[in-house]
């Protein structure tokens, strides 16, 4: 069960500072948009390099951007230790996950609400992780689509038959209410942007995630 607040729904004057307050959390999530593949702008790799250094966490780079073939490797070279990008904008996207893992990686792939995995389910032997959208991407704040659960089930089976250790995320409306459901389904990642930031102690609010997964294994 990891815990991966985004940082979407921080203040972006003060990243250090907010890292610091989810020190508890597993990972740190940081989304890079670029207004082509999304309708949001968001950040590059020059501030990724600068959260890498400030954070006591691991950076999990969440690439919501045309054109990852080309940028993906360079977010794993800034120090990136998981690199995601959408199956949606990949030309290449076998060459893609090499060229991650190569730079020292995590290599994950993101799916949107509306695409299937299973055209993708090939590409697992090349992957350490799946993100599955939970929201469409874009946005911090969103309502969660519970009609990805099954999505989530039929990744995490294709993983079990292959026997690999690929870890299932989920991202959008991940909170207290929708966390379980998640577990349940499946998913050992979590991110939570508005969830954790907009609690008035994200620290503990990334504790109390925790547990509900747990709990929703019987763990
Ligand atoms: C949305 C981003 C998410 C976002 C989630 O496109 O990928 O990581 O921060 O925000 P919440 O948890 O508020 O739905
Ligand atoms: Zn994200």
């Amino acid at each position: 069960m990891l815990i991966s607040p985004s940082i979407l729904s921080a203040d972006f004057a003060d990243l250090g500072a907010e890292i610091r307050r989810v020190r508890n959390a597993d990972w740190v999530h940081v989304d890079v948009m670029d207004n082509h593949f999304v309708p949001n702008l968001t950040i590059g790799l020059p501030v990724v390099e600068a959260v890498v250094r400030v954070s006591p966490l691991p950076v999990d780079a969440h690439l919501m951007i045309d054109d990852p073939d080309r940028w993906a490797a360079s977010y794993a070279q800034a120090g990136a230790r998981s690199v995601t990008f959408h199956v949606e904008a990949a030309h290449d996207p076998v060459a893609t996950a090499r060229a991650i893992r190569a730079a020292g990686a995590r290599a994950g792939v993101a799916v949107k609400p509306g695409t299937p995995f299973e055209p993708y389910a090939g590409l697992l032997p090349e992957l350490d992780m799946v993100l599955v959208m939970t929201v469409e991407p874009g946005f911090g704040g969103q309502s969660f689509m519970a009609d990805q659960m099954d999505k989530v089930r039929a990744v995490r089976a294709a993983i079990d038959r292959l026997g690999r250790d690929v870890w299932v995320q989920v991202d959008g409306g991940v909170a207290e209410d929708t966390i379980g459901r998640c577990a349940a389904a499946g998913a050992n990642v979590f991110v939570a942007g508005s969830a954790v930031y907009r609690a008035k102690d994200p620290g503990a609010a990334v504790t109390r995630l925790r547990d509900l997964a747990a709990a929703a294994l019987g763990a």
